[in-house]
């Protein structure tokens, strides 16, 4: 089997945490390092919570680096009201002892990739800061990129403003650097994860497991399915990140289209929505894979296989 060298930055997070989890399990993935950015919650919470979840997994060894504490331009906007105050409510893990990298999480990207034959995905699922940073400091980084596989956007409706979808949301201007420039993306957005629910009899499926980690993953998506079923009166919570990862290993799992895709970042009503150019107005090239359709079904059967991986 061939090993994809990934990346992983992200905002853990309860699908944060998940979406860890099924990479740690699946060996078609050589997760190379966690960057940690500020999002859910704030850095000092997302870099101590991916410790924790890869301890959890039995990654000890895992290379995890603290990146931006703040969006580029805005200040910070958390969501404590969906992960909860410690950003991985549900459960009680113990505090890490495994350590933090001295190194800034953007100087691990662009060394990494640097020194990189330009096989590396990134695998974002958080706001973009680090990224961005990364891109303006070291702009040839670029082509040392293999793709980037987001979640972020929508296209039909947003979760933090009507039109908005949280990644994007925070750190709107990061992420117009990282639309506008040549790296090849691939956007997981709303309009796919609300298809993912943690449905009753899902999570039911996940808790069976019978094993630590997947009765740490119930207990989280158990909390973690509160707010949103409250909010949409939908049957569960959408599995926003695992997406991101499920792509990475079975992206037949998958279908999406080439579309222009731009970011708003003026406007106070219209900020951070992703403007995804689905008839061809603009006349501007495409310059991202909009990802539409997922196979619900496979993703869960996927997720519950990995889960079960774990002793
Ligand atoms: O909008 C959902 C996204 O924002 C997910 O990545 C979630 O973890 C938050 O980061
Ligand atoms: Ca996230």
């Amino acid at each position: 089997m061939t090993t994809n060298p990934i990346i992983i930055d992200c905002d853990p997070g309860v699908d944060d945490a998940i979406a860890l989890l099924l990479a740690f399990a699946s060996a078609e993935l050589d997760v190379l390092g966690i960057t940690t950015v500020a999002g859910n919650v704030p850095l000092s919470l997302t870099q101590t919570n991916a410790r924790k979840i890869c301890e959890l997994a039995g990654r000890s060894t895992m290379r995890v680096y603290a990146g931006c504490p703040r969006p580029m331009l805005r200040s910070l906007e958390t969501a404590e009201y969906a992960h909860g105050t410690t950003g991985l409510q549900g459960t009680e893990l113990p505090e890490p002892t495994m350590p933090l990298q001295a190194q800034h999480g953007v100087d691990f990207l662009i060394e990494t990739l640097m020194q990189s034959d330009g096989d590396i995905t990134l695998a974002t699922l958080g706001p973009l800061t680090n990224l961005a940073i990364a891109l303006i400091k070291a702009p040839q980084i670029t082509p040392k990129i293999r793709e980037v596989v987001m979640m972020g956007g929508a296209i039909t409706h947003g979760n933090v403003t009507p039109l908005a979808e949280f990644n994007i949301y925070v750190d709107p201007h990061a992420a117009q650097v990282v639309f506008s420039s040549t790296l090849k993306l691939t956007i997981i957005s709303l309009d796919v994860t609300h298809q993912v629910l943690t449905t009753p009899d899902r999570l039911e499926k996940i808790r069976s497991i019978g094993t630590p980690v997947s009765q740490a993953a119930a207990d989280l998506l158990a909390f973690y399915g509160s707010y949103d079923i409250e909010k949409y009166g939908m049957p569960g919570s959408p599995l926003h990140d695992p997406c991101v990862i499920a792509y990475l290993i079975q992206p037949d799992l998958f279908t999406g289209r080439e579309f222009f895709v731009d970011v708003e970042t003026t406007s106070d009503r219209t900020i951070g929505c992703t403007i995804v150019d689905l008839w061809q107005l603009t006349g501007k090239s495409p310059n991202v894979n909009v990802i539409q359709t997922v196979n619900v079904e496979k993703f869960y059967e996927l997720l519950i296989d990995r889960l079960s991986r774990y002793v």
